[in-house]
């Protein structure tokens, strides 16, 4: 199937969606998009999935649907994620024809931590988010007769200059650097940090949609696997990106954190902060906590789809967080005292 479809990109403002929408129209694709609050195009419609029915401009038939709406807090309830992630996509199954080619946007992380989809109990996965995506990615295997879930891990921007349209989860991280909002660097320095950029995600769709619906629930996951980097590498990588930004910006660099191990940070550090530490520096780092999970993975990702090298478009990506967040990446870190 090489002609030009109708195609239909859920989540279409957000970070991995717009770059899809961007890409299949290069495809010459005939692309709508919707999300939560529309977007400013006349092809970017508001509809809430799950919540509302949709505008009557988005009537089928639909040759594919791309499904990257979600909410990728970590902090909601298990209620609140179902409500987020399951109830639009089985709103969406319900809506859609069957022979729609119907791909869903789920991440490698869905695993948890056990390594499979399959539990059902939240206390399998890290947090409530991981547990939404393995519970999505269960009902499209039993709903559908067809459909393609493309698993990835943390996204960056564009491989020629690290542009995203949002920059968030991850970027959470140059932000406390610069603000000093975290003391230490809670990771194994080997572990494995896999990450794409968002043009992998969206070549891959691209070519998915190219094929047509395959015969089957289809698995890709994309990803660097054991080539992946390694934590010391990425951090590394962040620090030289923000510091080159600082120096050509007259800032004074920001020095590199010191690593911890859990074990450390949980003995040491956390006793520590609860005894000393005011509320607002407390807060900042129990929100710290919830990334430790993220940052001591010794076990790369089995990768169907592996991508070129990504420390190249992690620095562009930061880089360019830096100008777009100027006043954030500007800030001289507070010292660490109680
Ligand atoms: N970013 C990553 O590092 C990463 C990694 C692995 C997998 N993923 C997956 O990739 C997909 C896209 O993530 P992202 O980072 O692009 O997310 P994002 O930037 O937060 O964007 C989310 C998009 O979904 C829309 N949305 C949320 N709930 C909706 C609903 N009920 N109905 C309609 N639209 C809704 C939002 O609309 P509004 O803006 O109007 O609210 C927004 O357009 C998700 O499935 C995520 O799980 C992301």
């Amino acid at each position: 199937m090489t002609s030009s479809q109708r195609i239909l990109v859920t989540g279409a403002t957000g970070a991995v969606g717009s770059a899809i929408v961007r890409r299949l129209t290069a495809a010459r694709h005939d692309v709508y998009g919707v999300s939560s609050r529309g977007g400013p195009s006349p092809r970017q419609l508001a509809w809430r999935i799950g919540a509302e029915e949709p505008p009557g401009e988005l009537r089928g038939p639909w040759d594919a649907v791309v499904h990257c709406a979600a909410d990728t807090r970590w902090s909601l309830t298990v209620e609140e994620a179902e409500q987020a992630n399951v109830a639009p996509l089985r709103a969406l199954l319900k809506w859609m024809d069957d022979d729609t080619h119907f791909v869903h946007l789920s991440t490698s992380y869905a695993t948890g931590l056990t390594g499979s989809v399959e539990p059902t109990s939240a206390d399998a996965y890290r947090n409530t988010y991981e547990w939404s995506k393995a519970a999505a990615e269960r009902l499209i295997t039993s709903e559908r007769a067809s459909a393609d879930i493309v698993r990835f891990p943390i996204v960056m921007g564009a491989r020629d200059d690290g542009f995203l349209e949002r920059y968030s989860g991850f970027f959470w991280l140059p932000a406390a650097m610069c603000s000093g909002a975290v003391p230490a660097l809670v990771a194994e320095k080997d572990a494995y940090l896999d990450m794409v950029s968002t043009d992998d995600v969206a070549e891959h769709v691209r070519a998915l949609a190219g094929q047509g619906p395959p015969g089957e629930v289809r698995l890709a996951i994309l990803g660097g696997g054991d080539g992946a980097p390694r934590i010391v590498e990425t951090f590394d990588t962040v620090l030289a990106a923000i510091n080159g930004w600082r120096e050509e910006n007259g800032i004074p660099e920001i020095r590199p954190l010191p690593y911890v191990t859990m074990d450390q940070w949980n003995r040491f550090y956390l006793p520590f902060a609860r005894e000393y530490l005011d509320r607002v520096q407390l807060m900042r780092v129990t929100a710290f906590q919830a990334y430790q999970g993220y940052l001591s993975v010794t076990e790369p990702f089995d990768v169907t789809h592996s991508v070129e090298p990504i420390v190249p478009t992690i620095f562009r990506s930061i880089r360019r967080w830096a100008e777009k967040h100027e006043s954030t990446a500007r800030r001289i870190p507070r010292p660490w005292r109680p």
